[in-house]
């Protein structure tokens, strides 16, 4: 008796599962629009290490955090965006923002632009760096 209770139940079970399975990923990609980053969408690939960058920095023209909009920043001059209060040592570094000064700044903040309002320690790993750069590229 209890078996075939059991085995009656096994269909159901199985059925509500697969269910739950489609649903749920169809809706997880929408979800994903609420995020503030998402307009980066169309744009260019975002490495997982901008995730330690977004705390500080949006990727919308003119919208500051604790840091500046970081659109485009790249081939700009250091101190780029409008409406933000940069620091004293920002303005006067004399970067213009190309492969070059974003691997050396990127690697140690607080070391290349000493009184840099950044309090970020660096992105250690060249790899990292490179691919993080050319995401800034695109911005
Ligand atoms: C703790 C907050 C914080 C984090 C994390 C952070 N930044 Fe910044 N960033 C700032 C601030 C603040 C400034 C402005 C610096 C100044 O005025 O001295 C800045 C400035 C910059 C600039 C120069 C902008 C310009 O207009 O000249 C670049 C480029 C930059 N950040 C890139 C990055 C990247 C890439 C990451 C992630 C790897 C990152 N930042 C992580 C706060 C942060």
């Amino acid at each position: 008796m209890r078996k075939t209770a059991l085995l009656a139940l096994m269909p159901l079970a199985l059925a509500s599962a697969s269910c739950g399975r489609g649903g749920g990923g169809e809706e997880s990609g929408l979800g994903e629009t609420t995020t503030a980053a998402s307009s980066a969408a169309n744009g260019p690939t975002r490495p997982a290490t901008f995730a330690m960058c977004a705390s500080c920095h949006q990727v919308e023209p003119g919208k500051h955090g604790v840091g500046p909009s970081l659109v485009g920043v790249f081939g700009a001059k250091a101190g780029h965006a409008h409406g933000y209060s940069y620091s004293q040592a920002m303005l006067n570094s004399g970067f213009t923002w190309d492969e070059a000064t974003l691997d050396k700044y990127l690697t140690a903040p607080m070391q290349v632009v000493p009184g840099t309002k950044m309090t970020y320690p660096g992105l250690k790993d060249p790899a990292q760096r490179k691919e993080m750069i050319e995401y800034l590229k695109g911005l």
